[in-house]
């Protein structure tokens, strides 16, 4: 159905920047955006449906491009740990952390992690969000890997709501690998990745480079075999130490390299270069109360890409709201409120190799967006997470959340 939104502004993030075209009106077809311009210029006539949108303020839908949504249990007694000065290493060595989660989530059933996940992908909805990255990474054998990876399919066939879906099948060695690291990453190689590609569950590749994690010659090991596979990679690189993952992402092309507080300003160069989004992740920063900052300045001088993400997980990012997230990448990573929503739009369609169809309001992308019954762009980044008054609309059509 052609239909016409009209009577709004819309900030459509072309080229990452808010691009406003005051008295907007979108027409949407088949899905897509077939027009959108000020509303004096409309010459299309063929419509089937006209919408008002009482003055909103329009964006494009927001993209949460890094997200562990899919987990079993959850670590709130080790938050209260960390509260007492237990640092998040020192759980990790003492068998919780990331293998606590992956205990619980082995222990699930697909349905139950279907259920508890759908309940934090709706609480991100109701932020706006129509596209989300999902990865696995809790279930470090093939059998819950998969069972991830399929409640990530089966997330976007049951929600209105695209979803790419990351193996994380690198992000940190299973109990029964103990002492065995190079072990279970021939594992991964050889036999993990083949198969879940081969079943179509996997959209990209990620791994965890940190000292208590994988080594940058392990994660090559797996960034060649995603390549084999013909998949893009990912990395966690630079969260607690500098071990320039980020550089080694760049050399594979990665679609994004994430976190990056310890990252340097080579890293960056290497990042600009390859075209690699650096993927700033406030909340885990805020909830492990990290000091230090990325930086900020190489990543501007070097012109690399910014998006923003929940990171959303049990153990470090227990973050249920992108706009809050917004709120955060300005406070703690001094990015304006443009650069903020840059990063959860275009930038963040970037880091999951949606560009061409994601993240603007263009002519051609795919007609999601939300409208926002707000003064104006900045208020998103303004207010502290609640639910803000919207109408999100996906593929052409007004969903409710
Ligand atoms: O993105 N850095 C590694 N992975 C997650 C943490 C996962 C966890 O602690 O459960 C992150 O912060
Ligand atoms: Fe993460």
């Amino acid at each position: 159905m052609r239909t016409l939104w009209h009577n709004c502004q819309a900030a459509t993030m072309v080229e990452g920047r808010y691009s406003i075209i005051k008295d907007a009106a979108i027409v949407t077809h088949a899905g897509l955006i077939e027009w959108i311009g000020p509303r004096a210029q409309l010459q299309i006539s063929a419509l089937e449906r006209t919408v008002d949108l009482d003055g909103a303020w329009v964006t494009p839908g927001l993209i949460d491009c890094h997200t562990h949504v899919v987990f079993g249990g959850n670590r709130s007694d080790e938050f209260e740990q960390r509260l007492q000065g237990v640092s998040y290493a020192e759980i990790a060595a003492q068998g919780g952390g990331i293998a606590s989660t992956v205990r619980a989530t082995r222990a699930a059933s697909e349905d139950e992690l279907f259920a508890s996940a759908r309940q934090r992908v709706q609480a991100l909805m109701r932020d706006g969000v129509t596209t989300l990255e999902i990865k696995s990474g809790y279930g470090l054998d093939l059998e819950n890997e998969r069972k991830m990876l399929r409640v990530a399919r089966r997330l976007a066939d049951e929600l209105p709501l695209t979803v790419r879906a990351t193996c994380l099948a690198a992000h940190a060695l299973p109990p029964e690998y103990a002492g065995r690291a190079d072990d279970y990453i021939a594992h991964i190689c050889d036999h993990m990745l083949p198969a879940l590609a081969a079943e179509g569950l996997v959209d990209a590749v990620d791994a965890f480079c940190e000292h208590l994690a994988f080594s940058p010659q392990q994660v090559e090991k797996v960034f060649i075999k995603a390549h084999e596979l013909g998949l893009p990679v990912k990395l966690h690189a630079e969260q607690l130490s500098s071990l320039h993952g980020s550089s080694l992402a760049a050399r594979y092309q990665a679609l994004s390299a994430d976190h990056l507080e310890f990252m340097t300003e080579q890293d960056a160069i290497a990042m600009a270069a390859a075209g690699t989004v650096a993927v700033l992740l406030p909340g885990a920063f805020y909830f492990l109360r990290e000091t230090q900052l990325p930086p900020m300045d190489a990543l501007r001088r070097h012109g690399v890409k910014m998006a923003l993400a929940s990171d959303l997980n049990p153990g470090t990012s227990p973050g249920l709201s992108l706009r809050l997230m917004l709120n955060m990448g300005c406070t703690c990573f001094r990015m304006t409120p443009e650069q903020a929503l840059a990063g959860v739009t275009l930038h963040a369609a970037a880091a999951l190799g949606l560009e061409g169809s994601h993240g603007s309001l263009e002519v051609g992308k795919v007609a999601d967006f939300v409208a926002w019954q707000i003064d104006r762009p900045a208020d998103l980044a303004y207010w502290l997470g609640g639910d803000l008054p919207k109408r999100v609309v996906r593929m052409g059509h007004e969903i409710c959340i």
